[in-house]
């Protein structure tokens, strides 16, 4: 995601706009800029990294109208050229851009074809480029060229566009992104989110899906994309500014859990179609061969990465039939590993600077293996070390402690392996399509299981006070398990430790009293009667047992002390339902704690150091 601000009106834009940019570097930070017209003068300055590096480098200010943003991104790694805004060929139009415009690459042919240059990597500059065209070839309207052009776009985008021929007008439109529209007297604003609107007007209209805006100092229009005028519901916001900073949520990490279902999504936007089964993943076409034929996959990663090449190991070994070991990567570097030339490593990484994991990639590239990343920072330093890969799309993670990065990790590491099970044949056709079919139902399921939120948050308050805690899976479930304890460690303190739950008869059930709470994933699959049996173990010594279930389990209630009944999917897929409790639980119980659960102590975002 990124965030975008626009502003037209009687007052200089510029401090409008950086301030704008401030407020929503949060929603990503890998370069910022600003777009100004001043009489006939349209004024870009640019650059990559932080606000403040534009704030430095800005030569012009004046004008009364401008945009700006600030970059998360996707298509073409963070630089100054890949920074927006864009500006078109002809030099006249400028546009800022939230989302992914996943047919850039066929527009991009075409305007080629029609003699247009790009001088960046990005999907924006080839939407502005085709606004241009169409405006020039149809003779229309800046927002009519922008409504036709939209209409030929697939994917997500919230835009704002200005032209120097007309410095009384921003353009701006909304599918799957958001945008809210101030509304000031004689001045308008718009943005991402209320963050940089709220201190100048209480006054907001939220665009729909498809709507386009006319701003103006007179007043501003709203059409659907029929061109049918509309008549929007005008808000008057309540909230302060501090909170609006996370969305309304009352932390990152709660927003993070919460965006779930749309990170899914997205990470699937593009690249899967749930309703033909088409996938492609242009990120890895050069090596599927080499991931089909290869004898084994090694996965290297850290933390909620390496728990995610957990889940991985069983799904890929169960749908493509390759040996997969899953390393740690700060163990990997030291061990002196067997690689032969032709092995495939995955690294797994969120931030993608990540010291221990970089270092298992350059001993592993050395050792002849082919290296590809599943990560979300786009041009991050693991993003450009590694032969290929594919990015998350989960837009930035601020919270310490991962969680949507390990639901994203998880969508984008199945789709890996469906790919390379489908043209390897180690699945038949018709399992490939339900497998299909069900992933493609998974943000719904995940947004299920987040209606247990104040269920959960009830059950916290019984454990707040808790000095440790037990968490046991089988299967599937037990790198979740692990997940489960390390969310709880990182946030609250408390200590914590995930087990196979069969392993509890090899010692640990040593532990089990009255004090320890343990916590099942207990979800249908095929070693489900197993798990009740370990539950009847630990409840013979007294244990106090939460239980997450599938909705309707008639059996595991009536034996436990809580039961948290979360969707049945398919139990390679149940990792992305069954972590959400646990996400929630920790969460609650960290806050009950009064620990700061988005910089946890001792913690930091991206551990760049060994
Ligand atoms: C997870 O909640 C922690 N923040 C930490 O374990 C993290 O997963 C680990 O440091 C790896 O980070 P990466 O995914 O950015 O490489
Ligand atoms: N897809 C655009 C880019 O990569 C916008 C990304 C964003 O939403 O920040 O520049």
């Amino acid at each position: 995601m990124c965030g975008i601000v626009g502003y037209i009106g009687k007052r200089d834009a510029y401090p409008i706009l950086l301030k704008g940019l401030k407020r929503l570097e949060y929603r990503g930070y890998d370069s910022s800029g600003i777009a100004l017209i001043d009489g006939f003068d349209l004024d870009i300055t640019k650059k990559e990294g932080k606000v403040v590096r534009l704030e430095e480098a800005i030569h012009k200010k004046e004008g009364s109208i401008g945009i700006g943003h600030t970059r998360w991104a996707t298509h073409g790694e963070p630089s100054d050229e890949n920074a927006h805004p864009h500006v078109s060929n002809n030099n006249s139009l400028a546009i800022i851009h939230n989302g992914i415009i996943e047919n850039y690459e066929s527009l991009k042919i075409e305007l080629k074809k029609k003699g247009y240059h790009f001088s960046s990597e990005t999907d924006t500059e080839v939407l502005v480029n085709f606004i241009e065209d169409i405006q020039e070839t149809e003779s229309l309207s800046l927002e009519d060229a922008v409504r036709v052009a939209l209409s030929k776009i697939v994917g997500a985008y919230a835009i704002a566009v200005i032209s120097k021929e007309d410095s009384n007008k921003i353009v701006a439109a909304r599918k799957g992104s958001p945008l809210v529209i101030g509304l000031g007297s004689g001045e308008y604003f718009l943005a991402s989110d209320a963050t940089p609107i709220v201190e100048y007007t209480n006054e907001v209209v939220y665009l729909n899906d498809g709507e386009i805006v006319v701003l103006t100092r007179e007043g501003y229009s709203v059409k659907d994309s029929e061109d049918i005028q509309q008549t929007p519901y005008v808000q008057t916001l309540e909230m302060e500014l501090e909170e609006l900073e996370k969305g309304g949520y009352d932390h990152f990490m709660l927003k993070e859990i919460f965006e779930q279902p749309r990170s899914i999504a997205d990470c699937m936007r593009g690249r899967l179609n749930t309703e033909t089964g088409n996938l492609f993943l242009g990120g890895i076409r050069n090596y599927s061969k080499a991931l089909q034929n290869a004898e084994r996959i090694l996965i290297a990663a850290c933390g909620t990465s390496w728990h995610a090449g957990l889940v991985a190991e069983y799904f890929i070994e169960e749908l493509c039939r390759i040996p997969v070991e899953v390393e740690y990567a700060s163990e990997f570097r030291y061990r002196n590993p067997v690689i032969k030339e032709g092995d495939i490593v995955i690294a797994i990484s969120q931030s993608g600077e990540t010291a221990d994991t970089l270092a298992a990639i350059e001993i592993a590239k050395e050792r002849g293996a082919i290296v590809l990343g599943v990560v979300n920072t786009v041009g991050s330093s693991i993003a450009r070390v590694t032969h290929e890969g594919a990015y998350l799309h989960a837009g930035p993670e601020i919270g310490v402690a991962s969680t949507k990065a390990f639901t994203a990790q998880l969508t984008v590491l199945y789709m890996i392996a469906l790919r390379v099970a489908f043209y390897k044949g180690t699945i038949a056709q018709n399992k490939y399509r339900e497998l299909v079919t069900e992933i493609g139902k998974i943000p719904k399921k995940v947004a299920a299981a987040l209606e247990s939120n104040e269920k959960i948050k009830k059950i916290s308050e019984r454990f707040k006070d808790a000095h440790n805690f037990l968490y046991l899976g089988r299967g599937y479930n037990f790198p979740v398990a692990l997940e489960g304890a390390l969310k709880l460690k990182e946030i609250s303190y408390i200590h914590a430790e995930g087990y196979p739950a069969a392993e509890m008869k090899h010692g640990p059930i040593a532990l089990i009293d009255e004090q320890m709470p343990v916590v099942f994933i207990a979800t249908r699959d095929g070693s489900y009667d197993k798990i009740v049996s370990n539950i009847q173990e630990v409840k013979a010594r007294r244990g106090i047992v939460i239980a997450i279930v599938n909705e309707g389990d008639a059996i595991i209630p009536d034996m436990v002390d809580y039961t948290i009944e979360i969707p049945a999917t398919h139990e390679s897929l149940m990792p992305l339902v069954s972590v959400i409790p646990l996400q929630l639980l920790s969460y609650h119980i960290a806050l009950m704690r009064g620990a700061n659960v988005d910089q946890p102590r001792n913690l930091a975002k991206s551990v760049t150091v060994e």
